[in-house]
């Protein structure tokens, strides 16, 4: 951080965090490094390597300041930046699995972090698992002897289920094993994993950081005692983030705090509404009183954002594909976290536990900046093609 410490406000924080502007002259952002080849001053310095940067895929002071500012926001010992969210999935689970161990990965997980262990994880010889998204303090029941990874994604993609993420901890660390999180829905505004024992909290950057739908980077954060392993692997995989990309992640934690409380109230007022509406049977959102793990959300989160899902009453893709069609301003498209709101039928037939039943299909709603009462309007002209 640039100015002093974590006791100032979050937002004063995301203002300042990463670089200093003393150290380019007084220029309030830092200047976007692109480089491969670092020049050392003489053959001693270069055999030693003894100098602060070396290689553009071992960072560069713009990958530097992106990842003090989130090992700030994390209170993590290191943050390597990767290409894609994705790819903050899967360099961690590289470097900490080996052929023979095993590994549970929560049911309810975003699908590409499923694909990647059902068919990398599984040819490179790793046992893979997966556990109720419930689980909490049964997760020991689950644990063998060659358990060296558990892990978790909280809220679930999708369906929203909350994980006890303080119980997993505790029971995976006691049998030597590590937790893992997916972090993306609460950023570490609304949640930080490293304070509830996880030891690794992953994040899909492109989503609120980010924040404009044009940009895709990852983070994993890690604390002291996995971020040497983590940081090896990621120079091993040369799983290196663009110099642009980074810069723009750095630009938009500058506002990520007002966006994501606009996205939470917004997203708060639409599901409150939504639960009120004859064609829905349910909204999966967390930070409803009506959601079955509020509590459990309530006790360790401090916010919530802008993804949930609905459940419609009755009917099946016909109703599914009726609503998003009538949709005006919601786009149907992947992802989330950007300024405009988007919407996607939910497919739960990867699951093998946390897979209902639900009263009808699901639709996942992503709640952007628009003004909330043409939102509310669009999503009624869903609803209203539905029942047709
Ligand atoms: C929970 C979660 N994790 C990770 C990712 C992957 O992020 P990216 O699209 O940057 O690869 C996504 C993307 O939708 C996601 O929803």
């Amino acid at each position: 951080m640039a100015k002093d410490g974590n006791e100032m406000g979050i937002n004063t924080r995301l203002a300042h965090s990463g670089n200093n502007p003393h150290d380019y002259f007084g220029f309030v952002n830092p200047p976007v490094v692109h480089a491969s080849t670092v020049l050392f001053p003489n053959a001693a310095t270069m055999a030693a390597r003894s100098q602060k940067y070396t290689y553009g895929t071992r960072g560069t002071p713009t990958t530097d300041a992106l990842a003090s500012a989130i090992d700030g926001l994390e209170g993590s010992a290191g943050t390597i930046v990767v290409p894609s969210g994705l790819a903050a999935v899967t360099v961690p689970l590289v470097a900490f699995l080996s052929a023979g161990d095993h590994v549970l990965i929560v049911d309810s997980v975003y699908h590409p972090t499923r694909n990647f262990a059902d068919t990398m994880l599984k040819r490179l010889g790793v046992e893979v698992e997966y556990y109720d998204p419930h689980v909490g303090a049964g997760i020991p029941a689950l644990i063998k002897s060659n358990t060296r990874v558990v892990f978790t994604e909280s809220p679930a993609s999708n369906t929203f289920e909350v994980q006890d993420i303080p119980a997993i901890a505790s029971a995976a660390h006691a049998a030597g094993a590590i937790v893992m999180m997916d972090n993306t829905w609460a950023t570490p505004l609304y949640f930080r994993p490293l304070d509830h024992g996880v030891d690794i909290s992953i994040h899909a950057a492109t989503k609120y950081p980010a924040g404009h739908s044009d940009v895709l980077l990852g983070t994993a954060s890690a604390n002291k005692a996995c971020w040497k392993q983590l940081r090896e692997t990621f120079y091993t995989m040369g799983c290196c983030a663009g110099p642009d990309d980074v810069y723009q992640v750095l630009r938009g934690l500058r506002t990520m705090g007002v966006r994501l409380d606009h996205h939470q109230r917004s997203a708060l007022a639409i599901a409150g509404w939504l639960e009120g509406q004859p064609g829905v049977a349910r909204v999966l959102h967390p930070a409803l009183a009506s959601h079955p793990d509020h509590d459990l959300w309530k006790r360790d989160f401090c916010g919530s954002s802008g993804i949930f899902s609905i459940v419609l009453k009755g009917g099946g893709q016909k109703q599914q594909h009726a609503f998003l069609d009538a949709l005006r301003i919601f786009g149907l498209g992947y992802s989330w976290g950007g300024y405009e709101s988007l919407a996607v039928p939910v497919f739960l037939g990867d699951r093998v536990v946390a897979k209902g039943p639900y009263d009808g299909p699901l639709i996942r709603l992503q709640i952007g900046l628009e003004d909330v009462e043409d939102l509310k309007a669009d999503l009624a002209r869903g609803l209203t093609a539905a029942a047709g």
